[in-house]
């Protein structure tokens, strides 16, 4: 199904400077990246060959992280790089071309839908790609028909992104913005519930393939602080092109009140003032039955 959200979202991420703009989003993801690989036994490989799906891989966040993960190890890992947006694909492609002895080839691919063989990956890891797929449950059921019998499939959600916070106080000094917002923001729960453990957990639950004994769900938080104009810019100026995701539920009027570049403004006022942000994400993992 295409909503107007995932519609946004998707020529969002196709934009021409996707790439340059997404990379600040990096110091967001790559902490829960790191403690995915950690929950999927990835941070100190043993022996054997690993072959790893880094699905939605965006600008490469998990990859960077297995190259760190598999020093001295690189004959053993083999990655392919996947994603949607061609531009995420150049990037990623680009990046990978400049680490030397790693097996890696990036790809357009749709996680809802792979042109890959089912069986295939030791790995199958999605950082943040569900919740902006039109069909999140799909991509999930697609990544586990391609992990291998045995195979781990593991996965990163926000709970609440850092900059939610900023987005609430920002719109409720908005005169005519709507208030009060829900929470969770309506678009968080348009397609999926993956921030919520238990439905999570239903959901793996309900795939036949997968192993319920080995689900695996944990909390993950982490804090940054945006010490300068540069970096509070840095966050808050790509958001432009995502608010009619955020604001998709809102009458016309409402959207007007906040046009015109004033809720981006209140946007980096509301973190100028609290310039810690907190991200919570779940981590989750499981296995396909052998
Ligand atoms: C929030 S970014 C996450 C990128 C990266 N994994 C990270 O952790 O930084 C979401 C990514 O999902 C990709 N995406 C959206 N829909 C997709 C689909 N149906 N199939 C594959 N990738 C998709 C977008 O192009 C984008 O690169």
């Amino acid at each position: 199904m295409t909503t107007k959200a995932s519609a946004t979202l998707a020529k969002f991420f196709a934009d021409k400077n996707i790439a340059k703009t997404y990379s600040s989003a990096e110091r967001a993801t790559s902490p829960p990246a790191r403690a995915l690989l950690l929950q999927a036994g990835l941070h100190s490989p043993g022996d054997g060959s690993y072959e790893i799906l880094d699905n939605a891989c965006g600008t490469g966040v998990v990859t960077m992280a297995l190259i760190q993960a598999f020093k001295g190890k690189e004959e053993q890992l083999k990655v392919v790089c996947g994603d949607f947006s061609p531009r995420m694909v150049e990037a990623v492609k680009e990046r990978i071309s400049q680490v030397d002895g790693l097996q890696a080839e990036a790809r357009e691919l749709n996680g809802q839908a792979m042109e890959i063989e089912q069986n295939r990956f030791t790995h199958v890891l999605t950082n943040f790609g569900f919740q902006s797929f039109p069909e999140p449950l799909s991509g999930l059921r697609e990544s586990i028909r391609v992990a291998k019998p045995g195979g781990t499939v593991g996965m990163t959600n926000w709970i609440t992104a850092g900059w939610v916070p900023a987005f609430r106080l920002a719109v409720s000094r908005i005169p005519g913005a709507p208030s009060p917002l829900q929470d969770p923001l309506p678009f968080m729960t348009r397609t999926n519930r993956f921030f919520d453990v238990a439905w999570t957990r239903q959901q793996l639950e309900a795939i036949p393939e997968v192993d319920p004994t080995t689900i695996q769900i944990e909390e993950h938080t982490f804090v940054t602080t945006l010490k300068s104009e540069a970096e509070i810019s840095e966050l808050v100026t790509p958001m432009e092109g995502m608010l009619s995701v955020f604001t998709s539920d809102w009458s016309e009027e409402e959207q007007k009140a906040c046009g015109e570049g004033r809720l981006l403004e209140s946007i980096k006022q509301a973190v100028r003032e609290e310039p810690d942000l907190v991200w919570k994400s779940l981590i989750t993992t499981v296995r396909k039955r052998a």
